[in-house]
């Protein structure tokens, strides 16, 4: 893939619904059945924003953050999305874009490195999180990790209930090999995978 590769603009995300929270509340399980079904560009843009995306102008976002520092990033696994290629892509809350960063359908291998856990190659999508700690740590110490762990938390709490309200389904999967993953998503050395979370129609 060259250096430089056009970011993919995302449709906008919704920001109402006529489903209540107390009610994906009630649905939030995790879900490691998934259908053959692709996602939309639009729903995987609207999960995108439920986890990290920009809900007020100053560019604060829908997950709280330690001082605002943001420590966390998030890459999207596409295996079966329309109209996007099979390949792993970074988001930008700024933009909301996508920065596309490897070709290929890389969902088995990512399966393979998370002690080969089925349904992590078994959804559609899978939506990575990872984190910088020095963004946080710089500021407040060793203290900063422990900011930085539950604020991925909130992140994938909010991804699987934006999932449910969509009537998909997700599951956290902190299970993995951190090598293996570092160097099948060619991570900066300073960037490090917290949470695997394969995204689909449940079964
Ligand atoms: C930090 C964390 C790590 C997890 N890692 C895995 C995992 O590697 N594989 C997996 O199948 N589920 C994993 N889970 C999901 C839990 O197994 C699941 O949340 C738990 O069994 C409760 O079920 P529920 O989410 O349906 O309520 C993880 C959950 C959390 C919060």
């Amino acid at each position: 893939m060259p250096d430089k590769v056009a970011p993919i603009p995302l449709p906008e995300p919704r920001t109402d619904s006529d489903i209540s929270v107390e009610k994906t509340l009630t649905m939030r399980t995790s879900i490691r059945e998934f259908k053959k079904t692709s996602l939309t560009l639009s729903q995987v843009g609207q999960l995108l924003w439920a986890a990290q995306g920009m809900n007020r102008p100053e560019g604060h976002r829908t997950t709280p953050s330690a001082g605002a520092l943001y420590p966390l990033e998030l890459l999207l696994m596409a295996g079966e999305v329309e109209d996007l290629d099979p390949g792993l892509y970074r988001y930008t809350p700024e933009e909301h874009h996508l920065i596309p960063l490897l070709k290929g359908d890389l969902r088995k291998d990512i399966a393979t490195a998370s002690l080969d856990q089925a349904w992590v190659r078994e959804g559609p999508a899978i939506l990575i999180l990872t984190a910088i700690y020095e963004r946080t740590t710089g500021k407040y110490g060793q203290r900063g990790y422990r900011y930085v762990h539950m604020e991925v938390g909130a992140a994938s709490q909010n991804l699987h209930l934006q999932a449910a309200a969509m009537g998909l389904g997700t599951v956290a999967v902190g299970a993995f090999h951190d090598d293996k993953v570092n160097a099948l998503l060619h991570l900066p050395n300073d960037e490090h995978p917290l949470l695997i979370m394969p995204i689909g129609k449940p079964h």
